[in-house]
């Protein structure tokens, strides 16, 4: 088939016409071959939608168009993401869907069961996964520059937009955990959580999670706030040899590489001894370049390719449900004050719970 915009061969539905489904509008509705409709239950958003994509077919209900596009971007609240997604896919319709997949673990299992009953794609929406940035962090790793990875760090904070149906961690460390689930190669198997609530009376709007990862033996510290007065989205991964900090509010230094580290002076030092306990090594702070697009329009481009060849995505549904057991583990170590091993782990009696990592 011929692709051009007079010939579209992929009709997408964007669910949710709010702050994130319009910027999914927008890379959408860029892309030759694309033709793009808006749901929103709200008319409010319909009228928004309408003034500024006027050729756009829109609509209040999905059911309308469901069986007229092939695929569905669910952009609505994580709450809803479940219903949204299971009406498309049980339609045989691909579906794209924002980060958390879902709200529970037994609604992100149906859809990724859903989808391969039906044959077709179900994809998470885990946007730093196609970031320039992180795969440059993750080649830099990748390479032994780093050394043994001692910890990441990462950190998402601003005055944020306090969510009705989800607290801080739902919300923001889905992005964290995801980067680093991908920098590590694997899914942390046990979490810590220090959470609370200083405004309103809903949810969690600060909180801290240890995130434990077996195979690498190693941890990332997330720190997520919607209560801070600096915007920062920041990793930073502490190696052996050298430090490598991402910062996404960068313009054109988004990764430095840091020649620095401590050593400890005498490894045999179990305290006794005066003497200073480590060395410092200091030198050049290197930023690669990177090639950069904006990672929502290399994502969503992604997703259109694969419904166009047929391949599996990139973060695929079972990704975006291992994210969920994550983020399920923590309401779990929020609610007992313990941490929480996630599920599908491997040893959920907690006798080796800490094996291999320094606490
Ligand atoms: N990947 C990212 O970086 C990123 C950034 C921001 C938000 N998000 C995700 O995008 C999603 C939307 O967040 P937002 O900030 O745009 O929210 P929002 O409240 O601004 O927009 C949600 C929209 O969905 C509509 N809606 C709700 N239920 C609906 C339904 N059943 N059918 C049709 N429309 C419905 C609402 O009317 C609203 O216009 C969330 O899942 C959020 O986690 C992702």
């Amino acid at each position: 088939m011929k692709f051009g915009a007079g010939n579209p061969d992929v009709r997408v539905a964007v669910v949710g016409y709010g702050y994130w489904g319009s910027k999914h509008m927008r890379v959408l509705s860029s892309m030759p071959g694309v033709q793009v409709t808006i749901v929103d239950e709200d008319p409010e958003r319909i009228a928004e939608a309408r003034r500024s994509y006027p050729s756009a077919e829109s609509t209040l209900h999905l059911n309308d168009v469901v069986e007229q596009v092939d695929a569905v971007v669910v952009a609505t609240p994580p709450t809803t993401h479940a219903a949204v997604a299971l009406q498309a896919l049980r339609c045989g319709r691909h579906a794209l869907v924002e980060k958390p997949l879902a709200t529970t673990v037994e609604d992100a299992q149906e859809m990724v069961e859903a989808a391969a009953a039906g044959g077709v794609h179900l994809m998470a929406g885990h946007t730093f996964e196609y970031n320039a940035a992180v795969w440059k962090l993750k080649e830099i790793i990748d390479s032994g520059e780093l050394g043994r990875i001692l910890y990441i760090d990462a950190a998402r904070l601003s005055l944020g937009k306090y969510q009705r149906d989800c607290n801080v961690i739902w919300d923001l460390a889905p992005h964290d955990i995801s980067i680093a689930s991908f920098l590590l190669d694997e899914v942390p198997r046990t979490t810590w959580v220090w959470a609370k609530r200083h405004v309103g009376n809903r949810h969690a709007d600060v909180a801290y999670l240890r995130l434990d990862f077996e195979r690498a033996v190693t941890h990332a510290f997330v720190h997520v706030s919607w209560l801070d007065p600096c915007k920062v989205r920041r990793v930073t991964v502490v190696g052996e040899r050298k430090m490598a900090v991402y910062d996404d509010m960068s313009d054109n230094e988004r990764v430095r590489v840091y020649d620095i580290g401590v050593d400890p002076t005498d490894p045999d030092d179990h305290g006794e001894s005066h003497a200073m306990p480590v060395s410092y090594r200091t030198g050049d702070i290197v930023s690669p370049f990177i090639q950069f697009n904006e990672p929502l329009l290399v994502q969503d481009s992604h997703f259109v390719e694969c419904i166009r060849t047929g391949a599996r995505p990139n973060t695929p549904g079972e990704r975006g449900l291992d994210i969920v057991r994550v983020l399920a583990a923590t309401d779990v170590a929020e609610a007992t004050g313990r941490p929480a091993f996630v599920a599908g782990s491997i040893d959920p009696s907690g006798a080796d719970l800490m094996r291999g990592v320094a606490s």
